[in-house]
């Protein structure tokens, strides 16, 4: 068993293109399935083909490896774990369930903010999935010792966290398949700093599946307990998901830190595999300074707070929120849209009274599991119209509305910007304002 030991150093996928270009191959591990087996060709060891082998290590092992993390529910590492029942549909083979899942647009894998395939990985798979998944017999020439990179991804810290949000270990219960886990910290600073990077840190990939992190409004029991997926009355400072970065904040600027601080840290658990004993011991790690930088960061919410999707029915709403005359020029720098689960989509857009339009975050399919923070690069000026698109489909029998928990719903389109406006210190307020309707 491979036991994935996460480094801030690893991005993502580093390894996929040098990989396909160098035609370097790695070792494909032999298995000894038994000759009844779907899609083989015959007895005896049994091989996945070295060019799908590079494939599935490179884009699929982060979190299908031998010993699966993030709530991925199998291995993709033998060929044995390509021809054996799927998690979901055991009538099916698991082999035949990858092929949908690279071409699903709704769902697709590997999962966002991880890339898609690009066109020769997927021409790979592609033809070897048409022909069911033969298998090779003989081992692949020239094994290397590739390790599996983290799924944690993101780049490097520019900075050593020296804050940790992070409490004793939780214990997933073996018969549990999904939970979600509440913390507390609070952060006491007697003199004003700044936070100036906020990064995952993870315990046990076997578990987490993805995080977020709040700023509540007062303080939360600091031991792990079970909680509702919602903000429970605080402010969202920052998500992770497997392959997702941490928020760097630009040199100009950092979040401020002053006083008593209550923050929650909300863990996503997945135990599909109904494994025993498995701990995590995850959360934040925060880089703080007390040299002060020159402007205050601050985060705030674009889109709409007024809305009813209708029971079994789709909504497709746009926000306008008009920049009033008198806005100091605020740079943004990161984007983080959220909804909760009956989103499919959601964008937001900067429309500048004069040159081009900025992309200030798009997910487009929506999915609650992979939330993360992008960065982006705009200045919003007084005049400006910052633009959110919102499309859920509800699937439930009862109107969902806006709300804080995960059976309500949200239209938020997050942005961290500097210098801070203090008029704003309800972030919700460009929210609160922006003008609704249904898209035209
Ligand atoms: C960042 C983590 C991650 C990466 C990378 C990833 N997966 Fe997944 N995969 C998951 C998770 C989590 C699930 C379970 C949730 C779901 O089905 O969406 C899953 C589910 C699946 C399923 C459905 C299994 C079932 O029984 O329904 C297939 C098939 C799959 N992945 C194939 C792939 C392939 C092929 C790749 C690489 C090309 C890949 N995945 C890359 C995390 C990942």
């Amino acid at each position: 068993m491979t036991h994935l030991k996460l480094r801030f150093a690893s991005h993502a996928f580093p390894f996929a293109s040098v990989l396909l270009l160098g035609g370097t191959h790695v070792a494909c591990s032999s298995v000894d399935v038994p000759s009844t087996g779907t899609g083989g060709s015959g007895a005896g060891t049994m091989l996945l083909p070295c060019d799908v082998g590079v494939v599935l290590e490179a884009h699929c092992q982060s979190c299908h490896g031998e010993k699966p993390s993030f709530g991925a529910p199998m291995p993709l590492v033998s060929y044995a774990d390509l021809v054996a029942p799927a998690k979901s549909d055991p009538t099916k083979a698991v082999y035949e369930l990858v092929s949908a899942r690279i071409h699903d647009d709704a769902k697709p894998m590997p999962q966002a903010p991880n890339p898609r395939l690009d066109a020769d990985a997927t021409a790979i798979l592609d033809a070897w999935l048409a022909a069911k998944a033969p298998a090779a017999t003989e081992s692949c020439a020239n094994p290397t010792s590739t390790t599996a990179t983290s799924g944690a991804g993101g780049s490097a810290p520019a900075c050593t966290p020296d804050l940790k949000l992070h409490a004793e270990p939780w214990t997933m219960p073996k018969d549990t398949g999904d939970a979600y886990v509440c913390f507390g910290v609070d952060v006491t600073v007697a003199k004003k700093q700044q936070i100036i990077g906020i990064y995952p840190g993870i315990d046990n990939p076997t578990i987490v599946h993805h995080m977020l992190m709040f700023d509540m409004p007062k303080a939360v029991s600091p031991t792990p307990t079970l909680c509702d997926g919602g903000s429970m009355g605080g402010r969202l400072v920052a998500v992770w998901a497997p392959g997702g970065a941490g928020l760097d904040f630009p040199a100009e600027a950092g979040l401020p830190l002053e006083g008593t601080r209550h923050y929650m840290v909300q863990i996503h658990y997945s135990n599909l595999n109904h494994l025993e004993g498995e701990k995590d011991a995850s959360g934040f790690d925060l880089c703080t300074t007390s040299e002060l930088r020159a402007n205050d960061a601050d985060i705030v919410a674009f889109g709409g707070m007024t809305f009813t999707v209708p029971a079994q029915g789709k909504l497709d709403l746009t926000c306008d929120l008009l920049l009033p005359k008198g806005t100091a020029d605020l740079h943004v720098f990161s984007g983080m849209p959220h909804m909760h689960r009956l989103g499919t989509g959601i964008s937001a857009t900067l429309l500048p009274t004069s040159g081009p339009q900025v992309d200030l975050g798009t997910r487009t399919p929506w999915d609650f599991d992979a939330q993360y923070w992008s960065a982006n690069v705009a200045t919003l000026k007084a005049g400006d119209t910052v633009r959110t698109r919102c499309q859920w489909e509800n699937t439930t029998s009862t109107n969902v509305g806006f709300g804080p928990k995960t059976s309500d719903e949200m239209c938020f389109a997050f942005a961290a910007y500097w210098p801070k406006v203090d008029s704003l210190s309800n972030w919700e307020l460009p929210a609160l304002l922006a003008k609704c309707a249904k898209t035209q």
